[in-house]
């Protein structure tokens, strides 16, 4: 499986990825890429830590979104892309990419979805309350944050969290499904049947 990772910062979820193929717990499975839309991001020097190409695409230079994703997709193409990883993307994937690459975009999201879509997911369920919260590893559709399951895991929310404190016990949890959602990706184990994904 080549893999492209995209990328907007920090990248402890591709570090995840990374460490997770290194050990051999993903097995068959290469990153050719990391594409970052933010030219500072640290995602980017963890990549070439790891001798792993990294691209900035700047999506200033482009005149519209299709046109940011038409040289997203090129450099896809060029490295024979075959799973795309949102990893702390922080754009939404446009009709371009998803429509080439259907069933073969995994994101992962700091919430338990359907819940706590979009931005600041963790901080969203620290405010209202809830006593559980977790993380979600999903394939990509048109909408934000809607696609197939793949896995979730659920962490609690304790008396004295704060915000940041959740977020850091959900992001454990993260570098721990993403890679195992890779994994069974990679194994050919994953299959959608509608909104259901099947792990054969
Ligand atoms: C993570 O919380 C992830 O769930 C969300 O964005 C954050 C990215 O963190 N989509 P990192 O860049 O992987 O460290």
């Amino acid at each position: 499986t080549k893999i492209a990772v995209l990328v907007s910062g920090r990248g402890s979820n591709l570090q995840s990825v990374i460490d997770n193929i290194e050990s051999g717990y993903i097995r068959d499975a290469e990153i050719k890429v990391v594409i970052s839309d933010v030219g500072d991001a640290y995602a980017l020097e963890r990549a070439r830590k790891h001798g792993i190409p990294a691209v900035f695409t700047d999506p200033l230079s482009f005149e519209n979104k299709p046109a940011f994703e038409l040289e997203i997709l090129k450099t896809l193409k060029e490295h024979n892309i075959d799973l795309i990883l949102l990893a702390g993307y922080m754009r939404i994937v446009g009709k371009e990419i998803i429509s080439a690459y259907p069933n073969r975009i995994i994101n992962i999201h700091p919430a338990l979805l359907p819940a706590f879509k979009g931005l600041h997911a963790q901080q969203q369920a620290f405010k209202y309350g809830v006593k559980v919260s977790g993380c979600t590893v999903h394939f990509v559709d048109e909408g934000m944050d809607t696609g197939p399951i793949i896995i979730q895991k659920c962490v609690p929310v304790l008396e004295d969290d704060t915000a940041d404190t959740l977020a850091a016990r959900i992001l454990e949890q993260e570098h721990k499904i993403f890679p195992e959602a890779v994994k069974l990706f990679a194994e050919g184990k994953l299959k959608v049947e509608g909104r259901i994904v099947v792990h054969t």
